[in-house]
């Protein structure tokens, strides 16, 4: 997957300074930097939730290119595609409350894809299994723990079989231990080859899973590289800054 140079301002505020990004098949990157840097807004351009006013993203043979005109048919139609290929999974969870953990799982597949209920419910069992949610299929979210709920949002992305996995601090609502399932998880699909960027707080994911660890600040790209350099020895001193108040 890769982004160039996207630009995106709220009314007067450049929340988005012209930021790219260039990410590996397979491989696991971090975002991390200060509250309002523009980390969420530049994960949601990427599979067009926000739609950046410059820029372009490619991704899975899609392209979407953005000279500050308007929105078309066509880029609606990109971004569709796009998003065939990408699952996105938020801080919040986000299930569905009046549905079983199940029922979550196979809708997008019935409903998006058409696929026949059998398969579907198969489909599903197998993501929950791996998970390690099979024994609750049945239940209801509110009767889950946070980490249960994230990894049945997990697995409700994965249905859909995207090759891209985007996160937006997926255990920051999570205590250290349950956040650990999660993350866990998130190892696993790593070794498993999918391609994932996670926006985090946590920096001790950040430095042990990942590929490459992204910091942004101001609506920009500061620094990126492996952890053990950018974690450990960053060379801008906003990073040094940004780390010390974390660390
Ligand atoms: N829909 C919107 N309309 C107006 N301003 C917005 C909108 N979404 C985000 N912003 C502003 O854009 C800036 C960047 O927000 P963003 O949510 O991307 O930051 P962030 O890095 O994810 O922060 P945090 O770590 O707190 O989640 C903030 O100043 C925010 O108020
Ligand atoms: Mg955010």
């Amino acid at each position: 997957m890769k982004a160039e140079h996207i630009a995106k301002r709220f009314g007067d505020v450049e929340v988005l300074r012209g930021v790219s990004l260039q990410v590996g098949r397979g491989d696991l990157v971090s975002i991390i930097g200060p509250s309002g840097c523009g980390k969420s807004t530049f994960l949601r351009c990427l599979n067009c939730l926000e739609i950046p006013d410059h820029g372009s993203i490619t991704a899975m043979g899609v392209r979407i290119e953005r000279a500050g005109g308007r929105w078309t048919r066509a880029d609606d139609h990109a971004a569709h595609r796009l998003r065939s290929h990408v699952g996105m999974v938020f801080q919040s969870f986000n299930l569905f409350a009046h549905l079983s953990v199940l029922d979550n799982i196979v809708l997008a597949p019935r409903v998006v894809k058409g696929e026949p209920a059998q398969i579907a419910r198969e489909q599903a069992m197998i993501l929950l299994e791996k998970v390690g949610l099979a024994d609750v299929a049945r239940r209801y979210p509110a009767t889950l723990s946070g980490g249960q709920q994230q990894r049945a949002a997990i697995a409700r992305a994965l249905a859909m079989r995207p090759e891209i996995m985007l996160y937006d601090e997926p255990t920051s609502a999570l205590d250290p231990i349950v956040a650990e399932e999660v993350l866990a998880v998130m190892r696993t699909l790593d070794e498993e080859g999918m391609t994932q960027i996670v926006v985090t707080h946590d920096m001790r994911f950040a430095q042990q899973a990942s590929d490459t660890v992204i910091y942004m600040d101001g609506g920009q790209i500061i620094e990126s590289g492996p952890p053990d350099m950018l974690c450990v020895n960053p060379t801008d001193e906003r990073t040094r800054r940004f780390l010390r108040t974390v660390l």
